[in-house]
């Protein structure tokens, strides 16, 4: 019998994935779910064929080339690369996939959650029910904006921008989009494409990212950027927190510029940008976009369908390096 391949599971996955995994392979796995440093990491890689991490391990070029040659394959359990460096992996000839589709109804719904709690001040009432504040009701009370027919810009309209896009029409919004490339008319569903970035910029009263942080998005919602959206806007990243510039984002939210944002991604992770905590107008949530019972499974076996397409010879449908 041939010798199983050797998986290191650095985090703690889905019971379901991790039954899954060790029916096919010799799989170290990491039941407290700590975060290991770099050199424990590569310590762990020791005789290891495969790694399946996440993307709170960073596959910086330092760390790739201390990882021993035994290492194939990285079959990522998330959607974003960012955490690895493909350059340097591609040259050490490890295969790099992804789980792209299978958490685009997740990610879509904590969109809507965040630009419904920003719109409706969600935190804000929250705390004021929770801690015992709520003291007083009047028409003029709470007072938000409305989500029903506003316009929504989505930079970014690939597989959860689409289903965005389409949970966003059942608000009646207008959706608006900047993306590399023109979708088709099926995929448009009526959304209207713009050639850049300003233009779409002006017409969204509310902005959702949905793009891969890159060395070219990285940090592109800066302060010139928030002043071509219309006055009072709302923004939403679900994607990663380096597209940001956290401190304009700040300053925006402070002087009014913008109503509100809705956070499920920063710069800093895990911990996020105690800076937001004393700003209201901000609804936040732990990087929990793709966090259902259903998603990680799905992730998880995802993952798994392309360690056991490279294991069997044939090309992993998610490869992306
Ligand atoms: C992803 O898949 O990239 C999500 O951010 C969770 O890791």
């Amino acid at each position: 019998m041939d010798k199983k391949a050797v998986i290191l599971i650095t985090r703690k996955l889905s019971i379901n994935t991790e039954v899954r995994a060790a029916q096919d392979y010799e799989v170290r796995l990491n039941p407290q779910d700590r975060l290991y440093s770099a050199a424990e990491l590569v310590e762990k890689c020791q005789g290891v064929d495969a790694i399946l991490p996440c993307h709170t391990e960073l596959f910086t070029p330092d760390l790739v080339e201390k990882l021993p040659g035994s290492v194939k394959i990285i079959a990522n359990h998330s959607v974003g690369v960012d955490h690895c460096d493909l350059a340097a992996l591609r040259a050490k000839g490890i295969v790099v996939t992804n789980t792209p589709d299978v958490l685009s109804d997740a990610t879509a719904e904590i969109a809507i959650l965040l630009l419904l709690g920003a719109a409706r001040r969600a935190s804000e009432g929250d705390n004021m029910v929770r801690t015992g504040q709520w003291q007083h009701w009047s028409p003029s009370f709470m007072v938000g904006t409305q989500v029903t027919g506003k316009s929504l810009g989505i930079v970014g309209m690939g597989r959860v921008g689409q289903v965005m896009a389409k949970r966003a029409r059942g608000f009646d919004m207008e959706v608006h989009y900047y993306n590399r490339n023109r979708l088709s008319p099926v995929l448009e569903q009526g959304a209207i494409f713009h050639e850049n970035l300003e233009s779409l910029l002006a017409v969204s009263q509310f902005l959702s990212l949905h793009c891969p942080a890159t060395p070219e998005t990285t940090g592109f919602l800066n302060a010139e950027k928030i002043e071509q959206l219309p006055d009072g806007a709302i923004v939403v990243n679900t994607a990663r927190g380096a597209l940001i510039d956290e401190d304009a984002l700040i300053t925006a939210l402070r002087s009014g510029k913008l109503a509100s944002a809705g956070l499920d991604v920063f710069l800093t992770e895990p911990g996020g940008n105690p800076k937001f905590a004393d700003l209201e107008n901000v609804f936040m949530l732990p990087h929990i976009g793709s966090a259902t019972f259903e998603t990680r499974d799905a992730m998880g076996f995802r993952a798994l369908d392309n360690l056991d397409a490279y294991f069997s010879g044939r090309e992993p449908v998610d490869r992306v390096s």
